[in-house]
């Protein structure tokens, strides 16, 4: 028997899913020695306070590219063990519209090394639509908001026409609240709790009902520790720029669809996927802005890792890394299964 994985390599995390769709994540960081530059801990580990005060933090993934096979190989294996298994094991790996074979057989060896014995690449912009519960066939604007970066893909009945990815991610929004708080208060906190900040209480759109946040930060003057409370209509005008930059990025994508493709994409419009997209108001705002209906994916983070693994569960044995081909057996699977 072989234990069949969707993998997705993010920014911020690795989400691992199982055939039942099942997902677990782990954050893909890596503390490292500020002097031997050996790993102290990687993962759920990495992320505690004692552990980022003792050395240097690393993210191994940017827009699916490695920064480092040493790190990459430590969080994949940490990931790895939320699968728990002792068949072996056959992986899809989310990769951008952008990379390279040479990029592929690098990430390949580095999965296979850590006990995956079979490994295959689809676009995750293609993987997060089918994640989101939509035909391979289908046409829309895939849009991932990821932690460092938002993939853009328009894709016209399974294929990619157009990508982009765009620099802005859930992470210029976690900046954005704190240049705020330094600019008003003061105060430096760290993107740790800001991020919380952003998640609790964030919008880019009114009416967000939640209760003002009681944060603590250290004053920027003497280094005192002092506390201040932060409200959703406190923050709403903070995440102008990164708003800005993800609004235009998408706009660019939009802008250029094939006037004969237009009514077919339009029907299904944006599709947002990734933990990013679960800001307060980003699909209205994004749908008030660009006059295209915009549809939240349930549980975005999720999405690309859910995907891949149902493009495994019906990946023929014999297929080799062809992200199209996929696509296309996928289609005669869904064809055959009267779905949508
Ligand atoms: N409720 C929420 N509100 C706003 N943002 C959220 C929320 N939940 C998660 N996020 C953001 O989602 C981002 C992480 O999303 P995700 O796991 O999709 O990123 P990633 O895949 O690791 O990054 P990338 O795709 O850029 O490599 C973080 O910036 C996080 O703050
Ligand atoms: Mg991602």
């Amino acid at each position: 028997m072989v234990t069949k994985i969707g993998l997705d390599l993010g920014y911020a995390n690795i989400t691992v899913s199982d055939a039942s769709l099942e997902v677990g994540r782990e954050p893909s960081i890596a503390i490292i020695d500020k002097n031997t530059r050996r790993i102290i801990s990687v993962g759920r580990d990495a992320l505690s306070a004692e552990n980022a005060a003792e050395g240097i933090l690393v993210r191994p993934f940017k827009n699916g590219i490695l920064y480092s096979a040493e790190f990459t190989k430590e969080i994949i294996r940490e990931a790895l063990k939320v699968i728990n298994t002792s068949e072996n094991i056959r992986a899809v790996v989310g990769v951008p519209d952008e990379f390279n074979s040479k990029q592929e057989s690098e990430l390949a060896s580095m999965v296979w090394e850590e006990g995956v014995n079979e490994c295959f690449f689809v676009k995750r912009a293609v993987a997060g639509l089918i994640g989101a519960g939509y035909a391979p066939t289908i046409s829309a604007v895939s849009v991932n908001v990821g932690a460092a970066k938002t993939e853009i893909a328009i894709i016209y009945q399974g294929t990619i026409i157009y990508s982009a990815t765009a620099d802005v991610g859930g992470e210029d929004f976690d900046e954005a609240v704190q240049r705020y708080i330094l600019e008003q208060g003061e105060l430096n906190i760290s993107l740790i709790d800001s991020k919380a900040i952003k998640e609790g209480i964030g919008a880019v759109w009114d009416g967000r009902c939640a209760d003002p946040i009681t944060i603590t930060g250290t004053l920027a003057l003497t280094g005192n520790k002092i506390k201040m409370s932060v409200s959703s209509e406190d923050i709403l005008g903070v995440f102008e720029k990164p708003l800005f930059e993800l609004l235009d990025a998408v706009a660019n994508g939009v802008k250029r669809i094939p006037i004969d493709y237009v009514e077919e994409i339009f029907a299904n419009g944006i599709v947002l996927t990734g933990g990013g997209a679960k800001l307060f108001g980003l699909d209205k705002m994004m749908s008030k802005v660009l006059g295209v209906s915009v549809t939240m994916a349930n549980n975005p983070e999720d999405c690309v890792a859910r995907g891949l693994s149902l493009v495994n569960t019906f990946l023929p044995i014999k297929m080799r890394n062809n992200g199209k081909n996929i696509t296309t057996q996928l289609s005669k699977y869904y064809k055959s299964n009267n779905k949508k």
